[in-house]
């Protein structure tokens, strides 16, 4: 395993799970090897909003010991990685173990993405531990960055300093500027994720919205988000590739 980043939020809803496909993809895109893992074992929906309902091993199958973490590795159609958790409520139950999932994790080749359940709980701070960076993911709002404070927090005190926030849900007036989160938080700000009914469609859909609809204004932030992650370069196409990639 190259590095493990877990996408923790505060507040539930922000747009982890939709910010761990998305950039996972949007990575891969960029020539690096990646893998989503739905860390969210009491909640899981990353396997849902990418269309595994059902499936024979998942994460929760590798964390009780019962598994190699590969058999539970399936690929989208846009060529993701994802290790999916269960939806059942006796799964749901089961805990996450640093040492546990730092060992499954260490199976898998590249760049992990694990997507956390929301706040600050057992599960969240194990996977903390077991990552080696973690991601915060915040709406512009006032109560999600309080919220998203917390979490930061209790990243410092595992020993975890966030590499970053990102702002999804952003384009309002009523809303917090990344000049004044980072104040707030005293993070960087990587990015800002537009509001996009693009993104609601394409979980409908069941894909990542930068597979479905790749010019959407979101699917661009995400580009440039996983290329600052990765360290790649990139630069948004211009009007003119714009138009001719819409004509085709
Ligand atoms: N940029 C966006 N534009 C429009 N809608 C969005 C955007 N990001 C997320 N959403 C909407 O917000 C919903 C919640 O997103 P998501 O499931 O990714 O949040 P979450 O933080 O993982 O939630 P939970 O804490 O419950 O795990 C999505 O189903 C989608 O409808
Ligand atoms: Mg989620």
């Amino acid at each position: 395993m190259e590095k493990a980043i877990a996408v923790v939020s505060g507040k539930g809803g922000v747009g982890k799970t939709t910010f761990s496909a998305n950039t996972g993809l949007a990575m891969m895109s960029l020539g690096n090897e990646v893998t989503v893992l739905d860390g969210d074992l009491s909640n899981s929906n990353l396997g849902l909003q990418l269309g595994f309902f059902q499936f024979p091993i998942g994460l929760h199958d590798a964390l009780a010991g019962n598994m190699p973490i590969e058999k539970a590795v399936y690929s989208h159609p846009s060529g993701l990685r994802v290790v999916p958790s269960s939806v059942s409520l006796g799964c749901t139950r089961q805990g996450t173990h640093p040492g546990r999932m730092k060992r499954l994790m260490s199976e898998i080749r590249g760049i992990v993405l694990v997507d956390c359940p929301p706040g600050i709980g057992q599960d969240v701070q194990a996977i903390m531990k077991a990552c080696d960076d973690s991601i915060v993911i915040t709406n512009p709002e006032i109560p999600a960055v309080t919220d998203a404070l917390k979490v930061i927090q209790v990243a410092r005190e595992v020993g975890r300093e966030p590499i970053g926030i990102v702002l999804n849900r952003t384009g309002d007036k009523y809303e917090l500027r990344p000049e004044e989160v980072e104040a707030m938080c005293g993070i960087k700000v990587l990015g800002c994720i537009p509001e996009d009914r693009a993104v609601k469609r394409s979980i409908f859909n069941r894909n990542p919205v930068l597979y479905e609809k790749p010019l959407s204004k979101s699917s661009l932030a995400f580009m440039e988000i996983a290329a600052s992650l990765s360290g790649t370069e990139y630069s948004r196409p211009g009007m003119l590739m714009l138009r001719r990639l819409i004509r085709r």
